[in-house]
């Protein structure tokens, strides 16, 4: 199966479900700060794909990067350490079940470079379900927005902007590892882009953030019309 994502949601629409997890994480009791810096972080992410995409010589569709920036890691709309469901697994069911299907594979792709997964990079995957999403991703071919997500997350941590090798760095300490098993996939990820679209990503993305200006889109949040709850869609493929 190939994910296809263009012409899936609109950058307004995609704007409106952002503002409306992020909300509900405040509802659902999260830290503040922690809602503050993973907004910021999802903000970035939809800036450094869409910037990536703008330079694609209209291969890649700004706005569908851009939207896929900002609902990639919708998934952290519950905290995964209370639920114990990996956000990349709450998110596919939760867009799955809120009309937005086709755009599912990205909460799960965002987070697997490689599709050969070891279990011990992922130690909040319990063995079963660990399992399940190695089979859904072994049978899925990953598109160039796929791509462009998870290295546009590589590069963006928390309220931090870094380059691949210091994300990287921080994977490892964070999670008491020595190596990663995808620590050279996530450099060929990083060249397959710069050699497809011809430019350096490092380089882009610091230029991008040299100038704070323009990291929030505010004028298109002020226009925001009053969030309406969303129709429930029936999904039968949910991940147990
Ligand atoms: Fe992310």
């Amino acid at each position: 199966m190939q994910t296809d994502y263009e012409n899936k949601i609109s950058r307004q629409e995609a704007l409106k479900l952002a503002c409306y997890y992020l909300q509900e994480r405040i509802r659902n009791g999260s830290h503040l700060k922690i809602i503050f810096e993973h907004a910021v972080h999802i903000f970035n992410v939809a800036k450094i794909a869409e910037g990536i995409a703008k330079n694609s010589n209209g291969i890649l569709n700004p706005d569908t990067a851009y939207s896929l920036g900002l609902l990639h890691d919708i998934g952290r709309i519950k905290d995964e350490t209370v639920t114990k469901v990996p956000h990349g697994i709450e998110g596919f069911n939760y867009l799955a079940e809120h009309g937005y299907p086709d755009l599912a594979p990205i909460c799960l792709t965002h987070g697997f470079i490689s599709k050969d997964i070891q279990k011990s990079d992922y130690p909040t995957y319990r063995p079963k379900l660990f399992k399940q999403v190695k089979e859904y991703l072994s049978d899925l071919q990953y598109n160039d927005y796929d791509r462009v997500i998870q290295l546009a997350d590589l590069f963006s941590r928390g309220k931090q902007i870094m380059s691949i090798h210091d994300r990287l760095e921080k994977n490892k300490s964070f999670y008491h590892i020595k190596k990663l098993s995808y620590e050279q996939q996530a450099y060929d990820l990083r060249d397959y882009i710069n050699n497809k679209y011809g430019i350096d990503t490092e380089q882009l993305v610091q230029n991008m953030f040299k100038q704070p200006v323009g990291m929030y889109p505010t004028s298109e949040l002020r226009n925001q019309p009053k969030l309406q709850p969303f129709k429930f869609y029936r999904f039968d493929g949910r991940f147990a």
